[in-house]
């Protein structure tokens, strides 16, 4: 009997079996899902949890992956694609023809925006790309934390924090996603080095995972609900992401809530018979490995090794089902079911002006002396460096995009383009490194204006090896410098680059710096728009630049060696780091300059309290003003400060920002909610985020170093004060701020002695009254101390 119901406008596939005895009832909703499992045999289970291989699929050729069709019960093919910074089809490691698309910045320069509805835009139109090239979902926006700056994939990864992470992956995801492609977010988790990157095991503690690893994956998912989630290649804690079930079952779906698939990276599952029963669902890209593939090899196919463990009951249907069914789940959403008709023809015209406006917005002046820049478009530049010629656009590995070579706009090219006159390199003159001196004097009699770049190429599959300049870097940018410092002319410099290199040793010498980074096929003309002054800059920084590379944070713990890596540095990462231990950076966090100067003014809480039990929120806000005589626009950002805690708590974190433009002259109030979770650490003896009732510091800024305003506020919890006479002593004795205050009153000596057995806070004050006899004698006194003490510890 033919069961199969058809829905209008699906693609439904039916089928009848060669006898004519039965039919399938197909895939047309999630009622339908049951049906359809019940209906898989035992081999199409094994093989639907697989991807059909790398570059395999014939809807897309060049594409990534894709999933296995199983047309007699209406289940199409499924084309995965990279990447984070723009659809990748036949480019870099999987091969195949070339479709054009839409070379975007690196991930960092987008994000360095600060610009959520411009990242949607951004995100929006990759995913019409890709639903116009046949493409369902997405391999990004690849959100993990920049750990340490030498990681080789940091370009593909928003910041060194969590919730600016967070925010533009949700902002992203939700861009793809309105095009009815889905977004997946990858590594999930800590995918932190490319150094072993398929057998490195992670040692990180939990506090660190939750608040700086984790986080950014939390809030994406709550606020997004992507698709799809990509395990990682490492293990964590000695269990490999793709094993994880803690991770992918436990913590991503029953306690965030995520209900997509979990697909793993390409070649990360080493062992099926764990990962499936894990939560990772669907293993990536599937086929064996072929021999001039950069991955470790699979030693067998992993339909089969599920095959036999399904037969051999090591697998159980149930467990199967259960991947299937976040397969299927995505199918039903996917643009192939639901009708896509790829006609292969996105607006790239319209998507180039999403690139150059991103760039533009992701550049941050990092140094303007003297108003150095903005530079007259009658200015006549002399262009120094190799890279000037060989300006990086974009990254290597699967973020790589096959931009239309027509569409390409180059740094000489977006520079004359806008109507610069440059003084270059020519047959008779090259303004490299290692140039003759006398051709920088020729070049300076030339022109009225250096600009010298300098980059670096970012790539997946491996580290950098260096944070270093290069001997002839630094002397380029010495000789150019004093040359064109003697004429009274000035120096600009261009990091063309997609993480921190150190700039101490030349950063004084030149007047004014550009971090350009990678910036899209749009790079020229959107340096072009910013040194022009035909738009003001307002990227920041998304990561802390710092002064030399023994200054990181993980310094001495990456990439780690004998197959293990420390994360020795806990949740002290990045800014957490410079800012807790006083380590003074080359340019912090959220830093970046402007054309115009921003004034902030009148700082206000709606409540100088904070009622934890209440839970009700407090908000702050502020009055901000261009004072410029240009359209500009500014990224406030707040922090919060504790100033005393329990626990070791960073010296501030971001807990909000928004990017606000203003034209010359226009004040605007804008305003940030403050909840509990903005002031909570993870306390993983309760395995939960916690709040200590005490004072917090608000504070807003321009960047994490230039904070134009803070406001104290208490948080309370009426029915809980912080410590109260039943408090452990040993939590009292170990924080430092209240163990002070209890010494003041029972001395150093009682506040430092050996602890016998569990005593309280109470104990350890009445053992101190016994000692007193005259105190022991007088109850009111008695009294009076315990009420003084209690009040001031709770006023920490
Ligand atoms: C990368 C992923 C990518 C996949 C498919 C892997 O090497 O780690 O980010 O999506 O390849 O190209």
């Amino acid at each position: 009997m033919v069961k199969a119901i058809a829905k209008a406008g699906a693609v439904v596939t039916l089928l009848l079996t060669n006898t004519l005895a039965t039919a399938d009832t197909v895939l047309t909703d999630k009622a339908s899902i049951e049906i359809v499992i019940s209906q898989l045999t035992m081999e199409e289970k094994s093989k639907l949890v697989v991807g059909t291989g790398m570059n395999n699929s014939p809807l897309v050729p060049g594409a990534a992956g894709s999933t296995l069709s199983i047309p007699r019960l209406g289940i199409p093919q499924m084309v995965v694609a990279d990447g984070p910074i723009g659809v990748r089809l036949g480019a870099g490691p999987t091969g195949g023809s070339p479709r054009y698309a839409t070379a975007f910045p690196i991930s960092s320069a987008l994000s360095a925006s600060w610009n959520e509805s411009l990242i949607h835009r951004v995100a929006a139109a990759m995913g019409d790309e890709a639903k116009a090239f046949g493409v369902d979902l997405l391999l990004g926006p690849a959100l993990n934390i920049q750990r340490d700056p030498l990681n080789g994939r940091n370009f593909e990864y928003f910041s060194e924090d969590p919730l600016l992470s967070g925010r533009i992956t949700a902002a992203f995801v939700n861009g793809i996603q309105s095009m009815g492609v889905g977004a997946t977010l990858k590594h999930f988790a800590a995918n932190n080095q490319e150094t072993n990157r398929q057998s490195i095991d992670q040692l990180i503690s939990e506090r660190a995972l939750r608040e700086i690893y984790l986080a950014g994956f939390e809030y994406a998912i709550k606020n997004s609900q992507p698709w799809a989630v990509m395990s990682s290649y490492p293990a964590i804690n000695g269990i490999p992401a793709s094993q994880n079930s803690r991770l992918l079952t436990d913590i991503l779906r029953t306690e965030w809530g995520f209900n997509g698939l979990v697909m793993s990276d390409w070649y990360g599952v080493k062992d099926p018979v764990h990962a499936l029963p894990a939560g990772n669902d669907l293993i990536m890209p599937g086929g064996l490995r072929k021999s001039a593939s950069p991955f470790q090899a699979v030693a067998r196919a992993p339909e089969e090794v599920t095959y036999e463990a399904l037969r051999s009951g090591q697998l159980t249907d149930e467990m199967l089902n259960a991947n299937i069914r976040s397969i299927l789940g995505v199918v039903l959403k996917s643009a192939v079911f639901n009708g896509n008709q790829p006609e292969g023809r996105p607006d790239l015209a319209a998507h180039a002006a999403i690139a150059r406006a991103s760039a533009v917005e992701g550049m941050v002046l990092l140094k303007n002396t003297q108003w150095t820049l903005p530079v007259g478009l009658d200015r006549k530049i002399a262009v120094f460096g190799r890279n000037a010629q060989n300006f990086y656009l974009g990254g290597g590995g699967s973020a790589e995009v096959n931009a239309d070579p027509g569409r390409i706009v180059t740094l000489l090219d977006g520079l004359s383009l806008s109507g610069y006159r440059l003084v270059n390199n020519t047959d008779e003159q090259q303004l490299h490194e290692g140039m003759d001196p006398k051709q920088i004097i020729n070049a300076a009699n030339q022109s009225d204006i250096a600009l010298i770049s300098i980059g670096r190429s970012s790539s997946e599959g491996a580290d950098r090896y260096s944070m270093a300049m290069h001997a002839d870097e630094l002397a380029l940018i010495k000789n150019v410098s004093e040359v064109f410092h003697r004429q009274g002319k000035k120096v600009i410099v261009l990091l063309n680059i997609g993480a921190p290199i150190e700039m101490m040793d030349w950063d004084a010498d030149v007047d004014a710096i550009l971090l350009t980074w990678q910036p899209g096929q749009e790079g020229g003309n959107a340096v072009a728009d910013i040194l022009s002054g035909k738009i003001s800059p307002s990227g920041k920084l998304p990561l802390t630049i710092p002064k030399y590379y023994r200054d990181v944070p993980s310094y001495g713990n990456f990439p780690g060696q004998g197959g293990t890596v420390n994360y020795g540095e806990g949740i002290y990462v990045g800014y957490r780091h410079y800012d807790t231990r006083h380590i003074q950076p080359m340019y912090p966090f959220g830093h970046g300059l402007s054309y115009v100067d921003f004034g902030y003014s009148h700082l206000q809480l709606s409540s100088d309290s904070f009622n934890l039990d209440a839970e009700q929120n407090i908000t702050l806000s502020v009055q901000l003003k261009n004072n410029g005589s240009m359209l500009a626009k500014e990224v406030v950002q707040l922090y919060i400060h504790d100033p005393a805690s329990r626990i070791d708590r960073p010296m501030q974190e971001l807990k909000g920002f928004q990017k606000v433009e203003l034209l010359p002259n226009e004040s605007r109030t804008i305003s940030f909610v403050i909840d509990k979770r903005a002031l909570s650490f993870y306390d993983v003896e309760q395995g939960g985020w916690r709040v200590e009732p005490g004072y917090f510091v608000a504070r807003l800024g321009s960047s994490s170093r230039d904070i134009r305003g803070e406001v104290r506020f208490k948080a309370i919890n009426p029915k809980a004060p912080a410590i109260s006479m039943e408090t452990p002593w040993i939590e009292v004795q170990t924080y430092q701020q209240a163990a002070t205050i209890v010494a003041r009153y029972i001395g150093d000596d009682e506040t430092n002695a050996w602890i016998r057995g569990t005593p309280t806070l109470g104990d350890k004050i009445q053992s101190y009254i016994d000692s007193q006899p005259e105190l022991k004698a007088d109850r009111a006194k008695q009294f009076e101390l315990l009420h003084a003490l209690l009040s001031e510890l709770n006023e920490l």
